[in-house]
């Protein structure tokens, strides 16, 4: 079933012009090749560059853009309902080192460079328990090879679920898919990990009393 449109969605959508790279699968031609734009012609500088993949309202990416000005972020999410309130929030901060891409994650290889991500943040992506539906995983083969892509030597995926089974499937992912794991908790909030930002979700799930599992992959070439 088709989500109903938020009242406004374009208006607001059009006021975040400034921050919004635009949506994914339009960058791409009819013949399947896109303009790859680097992160010094997106940003102006050549900072730093690193992804959060399904951002949801933004709390994380506003929250890590403001503490790191000297990093650039970008941050893609395929709901345009809720991306747009993660836009806002940027636009309130007047953040210039984080942007936006709508859509799905999988064409971001169209349209950025090889070898110029430092780091992907995974917080709370869909599990999608369902063996038939374990492509959308975010961890599974099919995105995989996307992120060793756009991953330089040595940088990282960060990944944060509320979920064991998906965390099990995801460290067996990584390690088949060449990733070195450099650290694992089932339980991220007492474990060492410090300066952890709390997403949407994990709000919700730390209110409910349950653990938080997190991973950090390396990606070695
Ligand atoms: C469970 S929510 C978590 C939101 C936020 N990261 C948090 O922790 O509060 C997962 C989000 O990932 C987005 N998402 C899932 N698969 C995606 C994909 N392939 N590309 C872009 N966004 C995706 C969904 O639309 C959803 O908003």
């Amino acid at each position: 079933m088709r989500m109903r449109k938020k009242k406004h969605l374009d208006e607001r959508l059009a006021a975040c012009a400034s921050v919004n790279l635009g949506w994914l699968p339009d960058a791409v031609h009819n013949d399947g090749n896109a303009d790859r734009t680097s992160s010094a012609e997106i940003f102006g500088n050549d900072n730093p560059l690193r992804l959060e993949i399904g951002c949801g309202k933004g709390k994380f990416a506003n929250t890590i853009a403001g503490r790191h000005p000297d990093i650039n972020f970008i941050a893609v999410e395929q709901t345009p309902n809720v991306i747009v309130s993660a836009m806002e929030q940027t636009i309130e901060q007047k953040l210039g080192n984080l942007r936006y891409f709508m859509g799905n994650a999988e064409y971001l290889p169209k349209v950025l460079p090889a070898d110029c991500i430092e780091c992907i943040y995974l917080n709370f992506s869909c599990p999608f328990p369902k063996t038939k539906y374990a492509k959308h995983r975010l961890t599974s083969e099919r995105f995989l090879p996307i992120y060793r892509e756009l991953l330089i030597n040595g940088g990282v995926i960060l990944q944060k679920t509320d979920n064991r089974d998906f965390f099990d499937y995801s460290l067996e992912s990584l390690k088949k898919g060449g990733f070195e794991l450099r650290y694992v908790t089932r339980d991220l909030h007492n474990s060492e990990v410090k300066g952890n930002i709390i997403t949407e979700y994990e709000q919700r799930f730390l209110s409910q009393g349950l653990p938080i599992y997190y991973l950090e992959a390396v990606n070695r070439k």
